[in-house]
């Protein structure tokens, strides 16, 4: 009798899996579907164990970083169910598992995709040391409407920069080999649309076309599909009155039999189930089938498959093909990130493999490149005559805040504040004063005057901690210079956290108005998952630095570009608007067939306040000699233009490429859309060219039937520092 053949790891994958789903139950088969939550860090639930033993379990999100008990379940699957096939387990680790790097907006800002990857390697790191072999992540959705407050998961509004970007993540979680012990599998999500939902409001339904489908929400799927992802999570929004659980014309006619892929789809959430709320399934029972037989393969947490599809398979409503394909897919997975060889973790080897100095290195670096400078009137980097800084705002010494929205097994006690990074830096030579101000979110407490008005108490404490302006003005008035921490807290970011307005929280905005009134310059710190409307703190600030969440190493990082001991390069990967009312506000919409004036009848612009791609150095950088150079000998033509730094300190100048195809039968293009980047370094008086060559890639687009076309004609064509600048070149493609 030959070695059970899926045991043998000699064998050839597809080997194995074909033999082991020769020897499993319907159950079992039904059990490998199933993803069970286990957040808890008490015992392991009995239960859970009893169902593990008998087959019914394939996977859990194992919310803790608790090695030894990840092995305890493990052992109940691999040593006392029928079959010893291992659990996968996964979690949503998005920008850090233990090193909390700056959340993938911010990271998107800093031009480098390669940024992203070093990042996610380390993550892949620390989550396979304790345990996980599957991250839920990247979250490859597209920004197009700050309210929704999961655009701090996104890598920004552009589908071109986004795909670069969530191409490297997984190229970071995965490396070369998945099953190496340093790696795991990747989750694409959420698959596909979630990121337009009506008026901004999570879970709500979004309607989008095939042809904004396919060339604005896809693109960034396919560059990570074509990356190798191994897994997708399909999302809770329905396009056209179809849950995206049970849309077979993206999970099965796109994903599978356009790009080929071979790994398995997980459902979001109960999302099985929530087809029937949506009303369209009558029960959990239809839900299962739809959602299975359109290309879902994995039902996380509803039990809808479990519970429903052994009967669907005996009456012939579930084809039991559709069953194995499903089974076939995620058991693939499984060997193909070393369950069946390495079923277990080295427990007492995970404090040894988090937090290492290299990764703190990494994510301080990704501080400082992912940080945008939005405004500075010559106040940064500080003048070294500086002797006296007032830190003050609720987000100037709080651990917490700077971890970001999806934290992972991030811990506050990790985090370097912006105070502590200013005291490490300036040591004795400033004396720093640091006032919180308020809480991040103090409602105002307020007032009714005679007439009958509300305002606000300010004789009331800001907040329960009796803090009040007082001590924020005296700080402000002592100081050389004030550094403000505002912005919105990590809590009312991320999943759930949609918000109908887009300023400072609680009564910072007060506390903000009431430093600035000092008269002493301002350098305001903005922390946030989103991009916010701050006209007062833009107005009226000397510098703003736009660091989104940024992570363990805030401080470091921040304290760094302030001193002037590195220079801030990042650009905006969402564009910020004047107001809410203008949003969803995105660069790379349409022309239109008449322009809608520049401003609303309420005189708020109809522009961004910054688009996509602004940020500023620390010197001065010139666009020069822009032109088209024609191909020669079947080469393509090239954009090319001379970037010169005229200023008095070396940088980095992330110069970009934009197009627009002026006329396109298919379907009108975007105004402009980003279509290559280079980051150039440059000294003081040093000048280089830049090229690009306008190939098929650039200046091509998807059709509706998902083929990669590019039309002869005419094209806008920019050199730029971001978008909407400058007059385009006109190049006619032959
Ligand atoms: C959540 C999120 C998804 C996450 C999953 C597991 O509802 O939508 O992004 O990966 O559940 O936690």
């Amino acid at each position: 009798m030959s070695t059970c053949c899926y045991k043998d790891s000699s064998k050839p994958v597809e080997k194995r899996i074909k033999d082991l789903i020769g020897r499993m139950t319907v159950e079992e088969k039904l059990g490998q579907l199933n993803q069970i939550y286990r957040g808890s860090d008490n015992p392991l639930p009995a239960e859970f164990a009893i169902q593990v033993r008998n087959g019914k379990i394939g996977s859990f999100i194992w919310g803790y970083a608790q090695p030894e008990l990840r092995n305890q379940m493990q052992r109940v699957a691999v040593e006392e169910s029928r079959l010893g096939i291992p659990l996968i387990f996964g979690m949503d680790i998005i920008h850090g598992a233990r090193t909390i790097f700056p959340i993938a907006p911010a990271m998107a800002g800093a031009f480098e995709p390669e940024l992203l990857e070093r990042a996610q390697a380390v993550a892949a790191k620390e989550a396979r040391a304790q345990g996980l072999e599957w991250v839920f992540a990247p979250m490859c959705d597209l920004a197009r409407d700050a309210r929704w407050g999961r655009v701090a998961e996104t890598c920004g509004e552009d589908p071109y920069l986004s795909a670069l970007c969530n191409a490297a993540q997984v190229r970071g979680f995965q490396g070369d080999d998945p099953g190496s012990g340093e790696h795991l599998a990747a989750c694409l999500k959420h698959y596909v649309g979630y990121s337009s939902p009506r008026g901004g409001r999570d879970y709500s339904d979004t309607e989008i076309t095939e042809w904004t489908l396919r060339n604005a929400h896809l693109p960034s799927f396919h560059a990570a599909i074509n990356a190798g992802a191994l897994t997708v999570m399909s999302s809770f929004n329905a396009i056209g009155g179809i849950p995206a659980v049970a849309n077979r014309h993206t999970l099965t006619e796109i994903l599978r039999e356009e790009w080929k892929f071979k790994g398995f789809v997980v459902s979001d959430w109960n999302a099985v189930i929530e087809a029937v709320s949506w009303g369209y399934a009558k029960d959990h029972a239809e839900a299962a089938r739809l959602a299975i037989c359109a290309g879902n393969d994995m039902d996380m947490l509803s039990t809808s498959y479990y519970r429903t599809l052994a009967k669907q398979i005996e009456d012939g409503t579930v084809p039991m093909a559709v069953v194995d394909e499903a089974v076939r897919r995620v058991l693939r997975v499984k060997f193909q990130v070393g369950l069946f060889d390495r079923p277990y973790v080295d427990a007492a080897a995970y404090e040894s493999a988090i937090l290492r100095p290299e990764y703190l290195a990494l994510a301080r670096e990704s501080v400082v490149k992912s940080t945008v400078l939005l405004k500075n009137e010559g106040v940064l980097p500080l003048s070294r005559k500086i002797r006296k800084i007032a830190l003050i705002g609720p987000f100037g010494d709080d651990q917490t805040e700077m971890l970001g929205c999806w934290q992972g097994n991030g811990e506050p006690k990790d985090v370097v504040t912006i105070a502590s990074g200013l005291k490490d830096k300036f040591g004795s030579k400033i004396s720093l004063a640091v006032v919180k101000g308020c809480s991040v979110s103090t409602e105002p407490r307020m007032k009714m005057l005679q007439d009958g008005s509300t305002v606000i108490d300010d004789s009331v404490p800001m907040d329960n901690a009796g803090i009040t302006l007082k001590e924020a003005v005296s700080a402000a008035k002592n100081a050389d210079v004030v550094i403000m921490a505002v912005g919105e807290p990590k809590g009312i970011t991320g999943e759930g956290g949609s918000r109908a307005t887009l300023t400072l929280t609680g009564r910072q905005q007060e506390l903000f108005d009431a430093v600035a009134r000092c008269g002493r310059p301002v350098v305001t710190i903005v922390f946030s998952g989103r991009t916010l409307t701050l006209p007062e703190v833009f107005d009226k600030s000397a510098a703003v630095l736009f660091a989104w969440q940024p992570g363990i190493q805030a401080g470091n990082g921040l304290a760094d570009l302030i001193s002037g001991d590195a220079a801030p390069s990042a650009r905006l990967s969402m564009s910020v608007p004047y107001e809410v009312g203008q949003v969803p506000l995105y660069y790379n919409h349409y022309v239109t067939g008449r322009r809608s004036g520049g401003v609303y009848r309420d005189g708020v612009p109809t522009a961004a306040r910054f688009w996509f791609g602004y940020g500023l150095t620390y010197t001065k950088f010139e666009y020069s000699d822009i032109k088209i150079v024609s191909g020669k000998k079947g080469k393509p033509a090239e954009a090319v233009a001379v970037i010169s730094n005229k200023g008095r300190r070396k940088g980095v100048e992330t110069v970009q490429l934009y197009i627009r195809q002026l006329a396109c039968n298919e379907g009108a293009r975007p105004m402009q859309e980003l279509r290559g980047f280079k980051r150039v370094a440059l000294k003081p008086g040093e000048s280089a060219e830049v090229r690009f060559p306008l190939t098929s890639e650039v200046l091509g687009y998807v059709d509706r039937k998902g083929n990669m076309r590019v039309d002869k004609g005419d094209f806008h064509v920019w050199i730029a520092p971001h978008a909407r600048y400058g007059e385009p070149l006109v190049y006619s493609h032959k």
